[in-house]
C-alpha cells in the first residue's frame, strides 16, 4: 500500500515537472546560454546593435584582458588566476550573482568584460532597461540594476572590499553625488537618445557604452577644482575633489599639486602607496570623496603664486607626460 502511494506521488511529481517545462518552452523559443555564447562569438550582437558594439569595442572593458598594462602587471602576481584574472575575463556576473566576486571564464578571455559579462543570466536571457519592443532574438528581462541604478552591477568588479586599489564604490556610497541621485552611469555612460537595435522603430533614451575614464582628458578636467586665496603674505591653495569617489579613482594613478612662487616649487602627491607583488594598498594618500584639501603658505608680498594640478597615469609615467588638469594664479 505504502509503495503504491509513493509511486503515485512520484508520477505526479514527474508530470508536474513536465507540464512546467512545456509551459516555459511554449512561452519562449529563445536561445539558451551556450547558443548565445556562440552567437556573441559569431558577431551576432554586433549585427543588431552596431553602435553599442562599436563603443564597447573601443572601451577598456573590451580590452580588460588584452590590455598590455594589465598583462604586464598580472604577470608579476604568483597566483593571478585566483587573484587577478576573474574580473578581467569574467563569467556573466548575473550567473555568479551581482556584487559577488566574479568567476574566471575558461573560453574567449580576449573579449574581456563582454556584453555577456554584464547582461546575460544563466538561461541566456538579457537583462537590461525597458525597451521599445520585445527583443525576439534573445530573451529579455527588465532589471532595475541597469537603467535605474547600475551601482550594484559596477560594484561586482569596482567594489570588492578586498581589492581597494580598484574600488570606487565604497567611497561613492558616502558621497554628495550619491545623495544628489547621481550614479556611476551619470558620469561614465553619457545619456543618448537612439534606437537600441537595427530592428527597433523608436528612438528612446539609453546610454553610451564608452566608460570614459582617466584616458579622457575632458573627464579628467571635471575631476577637481583648484583655487588660490591670498591675503597679504598668507596664501591658501584649495583642491576640491569633484569625482563623487576617491580621487584618483584607481590606486595606480596619482594627482599632483604643484605650487610655484619666487624660484620655489612645492609639490604634494595624492596617491596610494602600493605593494606591487600583491597590488595591496600600504598607505592611502588619495583625496577622499568630496574632500576639500587646503594647503597654507607664507609668501613674500612681491612674489606672485601659481598652482597646477597634474594627473599621473602610472608610477612609471615620466614627468613630461603628466597631464595638466587644472591651473590657478594669484598676483
Ligand atoms: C536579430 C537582432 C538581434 C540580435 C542578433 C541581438 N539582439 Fe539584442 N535586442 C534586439 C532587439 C530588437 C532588442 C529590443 C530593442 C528595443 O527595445 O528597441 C534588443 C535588446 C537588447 C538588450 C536590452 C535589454 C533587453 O533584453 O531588452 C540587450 C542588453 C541586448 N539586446 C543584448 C544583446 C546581445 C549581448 C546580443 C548578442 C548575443 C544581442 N543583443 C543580439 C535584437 C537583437
Ligand atoms: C560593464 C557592463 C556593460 C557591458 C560590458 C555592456 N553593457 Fe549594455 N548596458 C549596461 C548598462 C548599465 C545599461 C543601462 C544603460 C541605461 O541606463 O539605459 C546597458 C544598456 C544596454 C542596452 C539598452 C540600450 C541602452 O543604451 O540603454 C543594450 C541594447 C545593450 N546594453 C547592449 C549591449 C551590448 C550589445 C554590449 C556589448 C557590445 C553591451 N551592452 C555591453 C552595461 C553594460
Ligand atoms: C565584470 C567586471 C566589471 C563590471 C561589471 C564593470 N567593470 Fe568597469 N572595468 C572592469 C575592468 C577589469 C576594467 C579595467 C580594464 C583595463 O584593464 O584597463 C574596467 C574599467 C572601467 C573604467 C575605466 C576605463 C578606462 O578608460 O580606463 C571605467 C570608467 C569603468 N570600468 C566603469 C564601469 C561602470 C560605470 C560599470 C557599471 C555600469 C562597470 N565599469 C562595470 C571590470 C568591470
Ligand atoms: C575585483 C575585480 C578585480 C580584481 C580581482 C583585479 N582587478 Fe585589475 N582592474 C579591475 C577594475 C574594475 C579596473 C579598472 C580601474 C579601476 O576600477 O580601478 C582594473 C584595472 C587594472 C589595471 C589598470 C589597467 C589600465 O590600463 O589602466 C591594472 C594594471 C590591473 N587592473 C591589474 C590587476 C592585477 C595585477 C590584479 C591582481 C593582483 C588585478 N588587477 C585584480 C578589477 C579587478
Ligand atoms: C560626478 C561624476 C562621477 C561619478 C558619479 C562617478 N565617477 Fe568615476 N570618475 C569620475 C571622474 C571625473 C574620473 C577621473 C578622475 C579619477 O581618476 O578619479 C573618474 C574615474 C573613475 C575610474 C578610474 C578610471 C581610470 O582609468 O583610472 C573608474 C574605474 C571609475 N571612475 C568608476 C566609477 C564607478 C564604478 C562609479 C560609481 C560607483 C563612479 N565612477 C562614479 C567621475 C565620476
Amino acid at each position: 500500500m505504502r509503495n503504491i502511494q509513493i509511486g503515485i506521488v512520484a508520477i505526479m511529481a514527474i508530470w508536474g515537472k513536465l507540464i512546467f517545462v512545456l509551459a516555459i518552452n511554449s512561452q519562449s523559443n529563445h536561445l539558451g546560454y551556450d547558443d548565445i555564447q556562440r552567437a556573441f562569438k559569431k558577431g551576432r550582437c554586433q549585427s543588431c546593435h552596431p553602435s553599442i558594439w562599436r563603443e564597447w569595442e573601443r572601451s577598456f572593458h573590451a580590452k580588460a584582458w588584452t590590455d598590455p598594462i594589465y598583462q604586464q602587471a598580472a604577470s608579476q602576481i604568483p597566483n593571478r588566476e585566483a587573484t587577478c584574472d576573474p574580473c578581467h575575463a569574467p563569467e556573466p556576473v548575473l550567473s555568479t550573482g551581482l556584487g559577488k566576486m566574479p568567476k574566471l571564464r575558461d573560453a574567449d578571455r580576449e573579449s574581456g568584460v563582454s556584453c555577456l559579462s554584464c547582461h546575460m543570466d544563466q538561461n541566456g536571457t538579457m537583462h537590461g532597461p525597458e525597451g521599445s519592443l520585445p527583443a525576439g532574438f534573445h530573451g529579455d528581462m527588465i532589471n532595475p540594476n541597469y537603467a535605474q541604478d547600475p551601482m550594484l552591477l559596477c560594484a561586482t568588479c569596482h567594489g570588492q572590499a578586498h581589492v581597494m586599489v580598484h574600488n570606487q564604490v565604497s567611497s561613492f556610497r558616502q558621497s554628495q553625488a550619491k545623495q544628489q541621485n547621481k550614479n556611476c552611469a551619470t558620469c561614465h555612460m553619457p545619456a543618448i537618445i537612439r534606437k537600441q537595435s537595427l530592428q527597433s522603430y523608436t528612438a528612446i533614451e539609453g546610454r553610451k557604452h564608452t566608460w570614459r575614464g582617466s584616458r579622457s582628458k575632458s573627464l579628467l578636467k571635471q575631476s577637481a577644482k583648484l583655487s588660490i586665496q591670498r591675503s597679504d603674505e598668507q596664501v591658501t591653495v584649495t583642491v576640491i575633489n569633484e569625482t563623487g569617489h576617491i580621487l584618483p579613482g584607481d590606486g595606480l594613478r596619482a594627482v599632483i599639486l604643484e605650487v610655484s612662487f619666487g624660484n620655489q616649487k612645492e609639490r604634494q602627491v595624492f596617491c596610494a602607496e602600493i605593494d606591487t607583488d600583491r597590488l595591496k594598498i600600504k598607505q592611502e594618500l588619495r583625496l577622499k570623496e568630496d574632500e576639500v584639501k587646503q594647503v597654507d603658505f607664507t609668501i613674500p608680498l612681491d612674489e606672485p603664486v601659481s598652482a597646477k594640478l597634474f594627473y599621473r597615469f602610472l608610477p612609471t609615467t615620466p614627468e613630461k607626460e603628466w597631464l595638466q588638469i587644472a591651473e590657478a594664479t594669484a598676483p
